[in-house]
Order: structure tokens, then C-alpha cells, then sequence
């Protein structure tokens, strides 16, 4: 094992080793050829045909490589064409990056050199040059799909989004956490959980059923793994994949999703977590329209459907009696004026166990809030945590969960501080801001039930 000052050591070594030169054509990503401000004479660019136009004396095309929504175009002399070049090729360029005349772009790449990598037959190919498929006609092809505009333009997003909800966190000073992928906890208590076996399902007599010896599931949530590490820091966060074993039907649910979590040492208030939602939205959201402002408008000028809002919530609410469902969420948002709100101090009997006690009389509530948006209904819900160890203890006693929870209620007698703290579903943040209606469109691998999973 290396000692730290030894590795330091040994990578400034490797760092001042001199690089071999190179002989060869730079190569470029079609995102720095478009951004180049000067001509160069001897560039390699490989990607994907977009398109082939064939005239008498100069032969278009167009070459993307997934690094931006906008593509190449490469001007080559005709004899340069052969069969194999066509829509959907994979083909290595080479030539001169010169100043264009069009007046849409800045530069174009004149091509010395065509080889066709990975030919496509175009009658087969699900796909066609110049159409805008449907996200239901894509969704059949989830293997392909990522070479529309508009899933490649989506997965761009999501990975601009992802960067910066993570560089949000880093810069107020928040631990990243790794929560567990499988636990023993049921942290919602609504029972919509994975399990997980081996896939020996009989073992041996007299051996354990169990491979952890207790039941394990895929998580539903990695907050109360989060609140045992917010006993020793005071800002943490996790972001990984979640499961549910819901629904996976609806516009909204996925049985495989990503959250954000949060949780905040020795804060009172609910305002505080509110706040921190409302940050993390609004940057996110700007660092996401600043790196992405093409694929941002390509989703709301083509894909976005206009928002249909129903006339019949209003009558809903008023029976409501349970939990809001999502046409009491929609109803909600529309009476306030299409915008985001949040709404916050839930009845007490219909959350879950870990919830901070309002003690406000005989309506009972618990210090809970969710942000409802436009179009989706539930964003984030969040709650300040109940710390007190004597309340904790006897609403675990009425659910019967005392013996389970046991650790969970340790953290309570050791240095307990109020706190607070917040999930948001990543997908459905990506619905929000893009404006799509299905949530199986932000997915890299949209999933039917019934059929083979990629
Ligand atoms: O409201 P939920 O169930 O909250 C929790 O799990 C808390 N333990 C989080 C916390 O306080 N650390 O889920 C949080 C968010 C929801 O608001 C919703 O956006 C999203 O996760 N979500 C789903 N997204 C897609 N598909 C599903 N099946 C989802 N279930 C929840
Ligand atoms: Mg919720």
C-alpha cells in the first residue's frame, strides 16, 4: 500500500512523464468542432450519419456523436460517397475545419477522407432521417431510441441535471452518502417493496431461508440511513436508485427511480427545509437551462403537450377523506395559479412513524411538507423527524415496530438534535421541467410490464 506522501509522489511522476507526440489527425467531438473559433487543417471526427444529400458536385452530410443536439455538416466531393453511407452509419471523418457559409453555422468539416466503420441498413432501421418520431412509437425500441434528438437531447439533460443537483450539495457543504441498494427497512411503512432472494430459492434443510438472515428488500428510500449519518454531520445527501413495487403503470410511477435525499441537523423549522427545496430547484434548474438551452426548447416547442387540466378536481377534493391523490394535487395547483406550491402539516394518521408531532389539538398533524407541481402533482415531501425519544418510542410501540426500529430509536438517546429533511423524485423533476407527460420518456430504458427487461 502506498503511504500518502509516496503516492503523492508517484503522481506528480506520472503527471511530468513527457506524452508521446502525435502524428495523427486530432480528433474532435462534434460539440468542439461546431465550437471551434478558428480553422484547422488536419481533424478526425466520428459519429453517426444524420443525413446524406447527394448533389451533382458536392455531397452533404451530417455526423453526430451524442456531444450536442446540433450535428456536423461535412462537405465532401461525390466520388467520396459509396453505398454503406447512410443515414444511421457509423463513419470516421477526416479533413480541413473551415469557415462556413451558411448562415446557421460557424464552421463545417471538408472532408478528405470518408470510411464507413459500421454500415446501417435504412429499411430495416426503425427510424428515419428528418422525422420527429413519437415518444410512443420510440418507446418500442428502447435499445435504439437514444439516437432520436429528442432522447438523446433527454439523456443530455438528465446528465447535466444530475451534475448539478450533485454540485449544489457540494457547494453548501453537504456530505455525499452512499445509502444501501438492500436493507432490511420498509422506511415509507407502505409495503410497496421488492424482495430480495437468491435466486436458489430451496435451501438446504435446516439452513437458513435467508441470505442475510433477515428478510431484505430494495429500497424504497435511503433517509433513515441518511439520519444515522446526520447524528455525526450536520448537512448530508444521497442520490441513487429507488424501488417501489406500485403501480409502474401511471404517467408518474416507475418501479425503478432516482432520489434525491437531504437531511439537515439542528434545524426547528419546516421553513428551513422549504427553503433548501426551493434552492435546489431554482439552480438546478438554471445551471440545466444555461448548459442545455437547445435541448431544453426542443422539448417545449415540439414534445411538451399543452397542459390539460381537469374540471372535475374540485368536486373530488371535496370527498376527499384519505391521503391527496394526484387529481387533489392538480386541483391544488391550479387553484393557486399553475405554479409550484407546497403544502405543509398533514394529518397525523395517514404518515409515516418518523414524522415530528405537531401536538396541535384535535386536528393532529405531523410536520410534513410536499411540493406540488404543474402537470405532476407530487415533486418532493419531505418532514422535520420526530427526535423525541418518548414520542418515538410509543408511536413505534402502536405500530408494533419498537423491536425493528430498535437502532432507529438508539439515535434518539445519543446526542439527539431536531432535524428535518427531504426526497425528490429525479424523474419527475425531469417531467417538471421539460414539460413531458409520461414519465417512462426520461428514462433511459423505458420498461413494459410483461415483456423482456434490457
Ligand atoms: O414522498 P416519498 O415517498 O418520500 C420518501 O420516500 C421520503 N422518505 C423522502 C425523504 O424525506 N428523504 O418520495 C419522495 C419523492 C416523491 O415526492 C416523488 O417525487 C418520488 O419520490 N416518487 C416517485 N417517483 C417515481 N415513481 C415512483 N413510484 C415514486 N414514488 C415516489
Ligand atoms: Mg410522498
Amino acid at each position: 500500500m502506498f503511504g500518502a506522501r509516496c503516492l503523492f509522489l508517484a503522481l506528480r511522476r506520472c503527471s511530468s512523464a513527457p506524452c508521446p507526440k502525435h502524428t495523427q489527425a486530432a480528433r474532435l467531438r462534434v460539440r468542439e468542432a461546431l465550437e471551434a473559433q478558428e480553422v484547422a487543417d488536419d481533424i478526425k471526427v466520428q459519429g453517426w450519419v444524420r443525413s446524406v444529400r447527394s448533389q451533382k458536385e458536392v455531397l452533404f452530410l451530417h455526423i453526430n456523436d451524442g456531444s450536442s443536439l446540433e450535428s456536423l455538416q461535412v462537405v465532401a466531393d461525390p466520388t467520396l460517397e459509396n453505398r454503406d453511407l447512410a443515414f444511421g452509419s457509423a463513419v470516421e471523418v477526416q479533413g480541413k475545419l473551415v469557415k462556413s457559409l451558411h448562415r446557421m453555422q460557424n464552421v463545417e468539416l471538408k472532408a478528405e477522407n470518408i470510411r464507413v466503420l459500421g454500415p446501417c441498413d435504412t429499411l430495416v432501421f426503425p427510424f428515419k432521417p428528418r422525422e420527429r418520431p413519437l415518444l410512443e412509437y420510440s418507446r418500442q425500441f428502447p435499445h435504439l431510441r437514444c439516437r432520436t434528438n429528442v432522447l438523446s437531447s433527454l439523456l443530455r439533460v438528465r446528465s447535466e441535471a444530475t451534475a448539478a443537483i450533485h454540485s449544489f450539495f457540494k457547494d453548501h457543504g453537504y456530505v455525499h452518502i452512499h445509502t444501501p441498494i438492500i436493507t432490511s427497512n420498509d422506511c415509507e411503512g407502505a409495503g410497496e417493496l421488492f424482495h430480495v432472494k437468491t435466486s436458489n430459492e430451496a435451501p438446504e434443510p435446516g439452513k437458513d431461508s435467508h441470505f442475510f438472515n433477515v428478510p431484505a428488500f430494495l429500497t424504497v428510500s435511503g433517509q433513515l440511513h441518511l439520519e444515522v449519518m446526520a447524528g455525526a454531520f450536520t448537512h448530508v445527501f444521497t442520490f441513487g436508485p429507488t424501488f417501489r413495487a406500485e403501480n409502474s403503470q401511471s404517467r408518474r410511477h416507475l418501479a425503478e427511480f432516482y432520489m434525491v435525499e437531504a437531511e439537515i441537523s439542528f434545524t426547528e423549522s419546516l421553513q428551513d427545509i422549504i427553503q433548501v427545496i426551493e434552492d435546489l430547484f431554482k439552480t438546478a434548474t438554471s445551471i440545466v437551462l444555461s448548459k442545455c438551452p437547445q435541448e431544453v426548447e426542443l422539448f417545449h416547442k415540439y414534445v411538451s403537450p399543452a397542459q390539460k387540466v381537469r374540471t372535475d378536481a374540485e368536486e373530488q377534493i371535496q370527498n376527499w377523506g384519505g391521503d391527496l391523490q394526484t387529481e387533489h394535487e392538480k386541483y391544488l395547483v391550479k387553484h393557486c395559479g399553475e405554479v409550484p406550491v407546497f403544502v405543509i402539516n398533514y394529518p397525523y394518521e395517514l404518515k409515516p412513524f418518523y414524522m415530528r408531532d405537531n401536538e396541535d389539538g384535535p386536528q393532529h398533524t405531523v410536520a410534513a411538507v410536499d411540493l406540488l407541481v404543474p402537470g405532476i402533482g407530487e415533486l418532493c415531501g419531505g418532514s422535520l423527524r420526530e427526535e423525541r425519544l418518548d414520542f418515538l418510542q410509543s408511536r413505534l410501540e402502536r405500530l408494533g415496530l419498537a423491536d425493528t426500529y430498535q437502532w432507529y430509536l438508539d439515535l434518539r438517546q445519543f446526542g439527539s438534535v431536531p432535524h428535518g429533511g427531504f426526497g425528490l423524485g429525479f424523474e419527475r423533476y425531469l417531467q417538471c421541467i421539460l414539460g413531458v407527460d409520461n414519465i417512462k420518456d426520461v428514462i433511459p430504458f423505458p420498461r413494459f410490464p410483461h415483456s423482456c427487461l434490457l
